[in-house]
């Protein structure tokens, strides 16, 4: 397997709406990244992916992108960001930027003469459908609700947005479309940034068909996401990579929904050249019944064997993206853990699970103090366009009841990741000194990062000694991975082996004190205690009674031959 520096990387995604407001304004910006760049260095991370900075009317929260080359008026202007980059590399912190080009804003350029006239020399830039007597060109559904089809009178025609309607879906078959991405590409590689994150990536080529989806019992639409990984996206993404990427040390993470690790191998194995890494989703769907908008239990067997088919199957050719957050989904502490009694313990526990694992890991800004989900009140308090769509959709128009609507969004919302980030015990978490865009999580006083950082048990510390022992270990970047007890709904456990050196992770997912037994295959020598979340004093590591939330990871040697993977 080769080495390259961004697998040995740790990534923090930020969320600069949320992350420091640097004026007052009540938004977050650039500035106020940069001001906070001194803490990102001490926690020990290399990387920074910053959610869009680009020119938006922000339907989307900036996934709604009008100019790919200028910045967004409320983060700052094109010097802040200059100035950030090069703060940035100062400290040797790499920048991510978000690549959002399987739609464009409607507000661009490119879609205001696109939907001028039907020879408009833009016209094909987006995808444009007759009628059928009538109605929609097909069944696709928006992922925010509705039809993915916009009627637009100026040309009697619809044009596609699997988005929000002011998300119009680019069309990738026009050579021209693919020309103008990669010159953007370019362009932002030519000024010093170190790669992208790809937003929906495998969405860009769609069946020339677009035939009819299915259709769930109680929806009118069929999912968008039946146009994931269409056709033509690897020659796509292929040809992007050969004319541009190819041509920088840089890295690159798709977003891609609706991926197996059997589909993942065509974009990130390395004879591909396509991509290095992607994001899946099938571990995030685990608690969720999207249809019926409610939880559901989760199971740890289920969470496990998913991880672990990740782990093996994309095991030597290719390389895995770990992350439990980021800015569409709850807080994991939340969701897997519990933000109660055990809030400090199950955090912990829960980024020794993942981050032991192999792939680079995807830290969401405040999940390294363990920022929980937050309790909105009223709909009014909600600024996801998700959830106000869900809403007049849901309770408005199909009279849901609207405590039940507001309680499932208290677990799924994205805006349980968008409050801003707590910085202190001051007013607004000592994110603005104006009125935050959205509400402060009230735990702010006790969740901070003032007060981590004081405390030497707090799980800020935690985490920066959870990364840095993770560089200071090849097993944990290169080994191998094996599930052990995989039928246990309480203990997640792993073997990592390197050579002769091994590595063991046991994680507690439950209050109770379940009772670990190292299965006997497994000979090994000198086992000792590399982290973990309560003190241990001594004991074999092969059996011992776990306590709530309990996480513990041993070094350990292989005796007599060499461990061999299954
Ligand atoms: C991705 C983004 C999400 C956005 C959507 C449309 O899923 O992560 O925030 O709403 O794409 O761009
Ligand atoms: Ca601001």
């Amino acid at each position: 397997m080769k080495k390259t520096w961004w697998k040995e990387s740790v990534v923090y995604q930020i969320y600069p709406r949320s992350f420091k407001d640097g004026n007052g304004d009540g938004s977050g910006d650039l500035r106020g990244i940069a001001a906070k760049l001194d803490y990102l260095q001490w926690l020990g991370v290399d990387v920074l992916w910053l959610c869009p900075i680009f020119q938006s009317p922000n339907d989307d929260n900036g996934y709604d992108i009008s100019d790919y080359r200028a910045i967004m008026a409320e983060f700052g202007t094109m010097a802040d960001f200059d100035e950030l980059l090069a703060q940035a590399h100062r400290r040797g912190l790499k920048i991510l930027l978000d690549l959002v080009v399987n739609h464009s804003s409607d507000e661009h350029a490119w879609f205001v003469e696109s939907r001028k006239s039907r020879d408009n020399p833009y016209r094909d830039f987006y995808i444009w459908k007759e009628g059928k007597n009538g109605q929609e060109p097909n069944n696709w559904g928006s992922a925010f609700g509705g039809s993915a089809w916009q009627y637009d009178p100026a040309t009697a025609m619809y044009y596609l947005h699997c988005f929000s309607k002011k998300q119009p879906d680019l069309n990738w078959d026009n050579p021209a479309v693919r020309r103008e991405v990669q010159d953007i590409v370019r362009w932002w590689l030519d000024k010093g940034v170190d790669g992208f994150r790809m937003d929906v990536i495998n969405l860009i080529s769609k069946d020339p068909r677009f035939p009819d989806g299915p259709v769930a019992p109680g929806k009118l639409y069929a999912d968008c996401s039946l146009a994931l990984n269409g056709p033509r996206v690897h020659e796509y993404l292929r040809e992007l990579h050969q004319n541009v990427l190819s041509k920088y040390d840089i890295m690159t993470v798709g977003e891609t929904g609706g991926v197996t690790p059997a589909i993942a191998r065509d974009y990130v194995a390395e004879n591909r050249a396509e991509l290095n890494m992607l994001f899946h989703f099938e571990h995030m769907d685990l608690d969720k019944d999207r249809e019926r908008l409610a939880q559901k239990p989760f199971r740890l067997t289920e969470l496990k064997r998913i991880l672990s088919t990740w782990q093996k199957d994309l095991g030597d050719d290719g390389w895995n993206s770990l992350y439990w957050n980021n800015h569409d989904q709850p807080r994991v502490v939340s969701r897997f853990g519990n933000d109660q009694e055990y809030w400090e313990k199950s955090a912990k526990m829960l980024a020794t699970c993942l981050y032991l694992q192999r792939g680079t890991p995807y830290i969401y800004q405040g999940e390294e103090i363990g920022m929980t989900n937050m309790a909105f009140e009223t709909i009014a308090d909600y600024r996801d366009i998700g959830v106000l769509h869900a809403y007049q959709e849901e309770v408005v128009q199909k009279g849901r009841d609207c405590q039940e609507f507001l309680r499932y969004q208290r677990h799924f919302s994205r805006d349980n990741a968008r409050t801003p980030m707590q910085w202190d015990d001051s007013a607004n978490a000592g994110f603005s000194g104006g009125t935050p865009w959205i509400k402060v999580n009230p735990n702010y006083r006790r969740i901070n990062v003032s007060a981590q950082m004081t405390d030497r048990e707090s799980i800020l510390h935690y985490y920066r000694r959870l990364i840095k022992t993770r560089k200071e270990n090849e097993v944990i970047l290169y080994g191998s991975y094996d599930l052990i007890l995989a039928d246990s709904e309480e203990i997640y456990a792993y073997i990592r082996a390197l050579d002769k050196q091994g590595l063991l992770v046991v994680c507690n997912f439950t209050a109770q004190t379940p009772l670990f037994e190292l299965p006997e295959h497994i000979r090994y020598s000198a086992g000792q205690l590399l982290i973990g979340n309560y003190t241990v004093t001594d004991g074999p590591m092969a059996r011992f009674s776990l306590r709530p939330y309990e996480c513990r990871a041993y070094l350990f040697s292989f005796t007599e031959e060499i461990y061999r993977l299954k």
